[in-house]
């Protein structure tokens, strides 16, 4: 998704933003866990945890000054916790990985800043089918750990990502095409409610917030483990694929032909233009990925690979060995933002249509960026593409289905965009220039009649809604389940961030 191997070093140059030096804001939820054993895990602003923990986020965007921030040991000290803050009355935000990059999605100014680091489980089940995880991991710390036992599960792409977060928005991932969105392969959470008990939910038990979990985020309560179907997996076929400007054509071509033609469902792909902020050319670059220890360029990547590429790291290696790779390409402590948007079609012609529309609205849009943010300020700008046909819907409809809302007799083709900036000067910059563009490719779908509200929210702005997105009959239905887990809005009003079924 992120494809910034050129402006690497930058890293290097850009220290990490340091949270507000402002004198301590004690605030009456900082102060309703100020007692008994919860204080022990409770850090004040100016503590060597607080100021770490204030800064494990992903883009600078994020970063706000807390009042405190609670880092509970155990679910039980979080139902505590979350029982005192309802008490008070006191406002909070939750963090797992951090990679939601929209400001006050994941953090809070004053208030209580719960992170999850602490809740550490990660064991496998006696026979290995399944993986007990806590969501204080990023996704290369799981792989890793189960690569040992020649196992994966279906979750980032990227290894610094966040377990918890892209479990609740649904999960692509690169086994999607056989085993469904990453929240399928759930097969139960261990959740702190709003009244600070601490239930299971799943098939058996508290099915109905089983089925809101998948894809509807942090509006029922707070995840403290997930247990997680595992895949069996020792090495796959998968790398980077990166060709020139004048194959861009053919290259979107590929897009809509593997889009249209799925075939193959151990195959993956994220596919990417990465235009050049200084006048360069264009480069085009796709994520391929195949499920298999044996078998090099398959049939159904050859739409990819038959283009001659400029660089290539194709080749067999551990799902850990490539999120790390792709891990690479996160630059940390500068400025990001994604946005989403889809456009959904049957046949090749509508699906090369809306790579069409999507590719030449971003690059008819793009001078106008150029003009106000300078070539040295830009770390980044991509345009990719998430293909999501019938496979993959039917292998999550196969798991119990979640409340993304997708009809398997489409194919979505999920768009990111993504801007990665250094300097906050340009931070209302981008967001405009994004909010118009992101209009504009939507309108032109929309007229060319293959524009589907559906914005996967792992991808998605803080301008844009999601559950709307679902259809309004998932919508209603999530509604009703946090009313019923959470009478009051707990998870609203008193924990504001992150998207919010009402
Ligand atoms: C570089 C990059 C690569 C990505 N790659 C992928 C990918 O391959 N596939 C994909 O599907 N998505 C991907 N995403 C999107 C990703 O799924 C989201 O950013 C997701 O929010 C990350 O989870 P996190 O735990 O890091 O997020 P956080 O920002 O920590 O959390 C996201 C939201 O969930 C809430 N939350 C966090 N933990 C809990 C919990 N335990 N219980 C209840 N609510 C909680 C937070 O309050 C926040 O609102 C990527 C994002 C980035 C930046
Ligand atoms: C809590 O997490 C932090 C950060 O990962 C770690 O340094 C610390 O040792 C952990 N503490 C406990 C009690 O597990
Ligand atoms: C779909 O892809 C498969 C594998 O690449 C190929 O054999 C088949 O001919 C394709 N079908 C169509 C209709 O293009
Ligand atoms: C994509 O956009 C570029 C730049 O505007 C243009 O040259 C190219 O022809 C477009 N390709 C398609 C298939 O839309
Ligand atoms: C632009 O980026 C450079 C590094 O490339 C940085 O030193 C400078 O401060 C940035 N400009 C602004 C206005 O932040």
């Amino acid at each position: 998704m992120r494809f910034a191997s050129t402006v690497l070093p930058l890293a290097a140059a850009v220290g990490l933003a340091s949270a507000s030096d402002c004198a301590p804001a004690t605030t009456k939820g900082c102060q309703a866990l100020q007692n008994g054993y919860l204080s022990d895990s409770l850090f004040t602003t100016g503590s060597p945890v607080y100021n770490w923990e204030t800064k494990q986020f992903w883009s600078n965007t994020e970063l706000m000054s807390p009042g405190c921030v609670f880092r509970p040991k155990n679910s039980r000290d979080l139902g505590r916790a979350v029982k005192a803050l309802v008490k008070a009355d006191a406002k909070f935000a939750v963090r797992g990985g951090g990679h939601m990059g929209i400001q006050g999605s994941n953090n809070i100014d004053d208030g209580v800043l719960i992170v999850m680091s602490n809740l550490t489980t990660m064991a496998l089940s006696r026979d290995h089918s399944v993986l007990s995880l806590g969501p204080a991991y990023r996704w290369g710390e799981v792989y890793s750990y189960l690569a040992d036992y020649d196992l994966t599960v279906p979750g980032g792409r990227l290894g610094p990502v966040g377990v918890p977060g892209l479990l609740l928005a649904g999960g692509i991932n690169f086994y999607g095409n056989q085993v469904g969105f990453g929240c399928n392969s759930v097969i139960n959470y261990e959740v702190v409610l709003a009244n600070g008990d601490v239930v299971q939910a799943n098939k058996q038990t508290n099915s109905d917030l089983f089925w809101a979990l998948k894809g509807g985020s942090s509006n029922f309560g707070i995840v403290t483990r997930f247990d997680l179907e595992t895949i069996k997996s020792t090495k796959v076929w998968a790398g980077a694929h990166t060709v020139d400007a004048q194959y861009v054509d053919q290259f979107l071509a590929a897009v809509a032909t593997y889009a249209a033609n799925i075939s193959d469902a151990k195959s993956h792909i994220v596919p990417a233009l990465v235009p050049s902020a200084s006048g360069g050319s264009t480069l085009a670059s796709a994520i391929l990925f195949y499920d298999s220890d044996t078998v090099s360029y398959p049939d159904i990547l050859k739409p990819f690979t038959d283009i001659p590429s400029i660089s290539s790291t194709v080749g067999f290696k551990t799902v850990a060995e490539f999120a790390n790779e792709l891990g690479q390409m996160v630059v940390p402590g500068i400025n990001d933002i994604f946005v989403a948007g889809t456009v959904k079609g049957t046949t090749y012609d509508q699906l090369h249509k809306g790579v069409s529309i999507i590719n030449s609205t971003f690059f008819n849009e793009l001078p106008k960026l150029l003009a106000q943010v300078p070539a040295a300020n830009i770390s980044t700008i991509q345009l990719d593409w998430q293909p999501i046909g019938a496979k993959w819907m039917d292998a999550s409809n196969a798991r119990g289905g979640n409340a993304l809302g997708l009809d398997s007799s489409k194919v979505y083709l999920c768009y990111a965009e993504v801007v990665e900036w250094i300097g906050s000067e340009y931070d209302n910059i981008v967001v405009d220039w994004l909010k118009a563009t992101t209009e504009a490719i939507n309108k032109a779908t929309q007229a060319a009649g293959i524009y589907d509200e559906f914005n996967y929210m792992g991808d998605s702005a803080g301008f844009q809604s999601i559950f709307p997105g679902y259809g309004a009959a998932n919508h209603r239905r999530l509604q009703s389940i946090a009313s019923a887990y959470d009478p009051t809005q707990v998870f609203q009003k008193l924990m504001p961030g992150g998207y919010k079924v009402y």
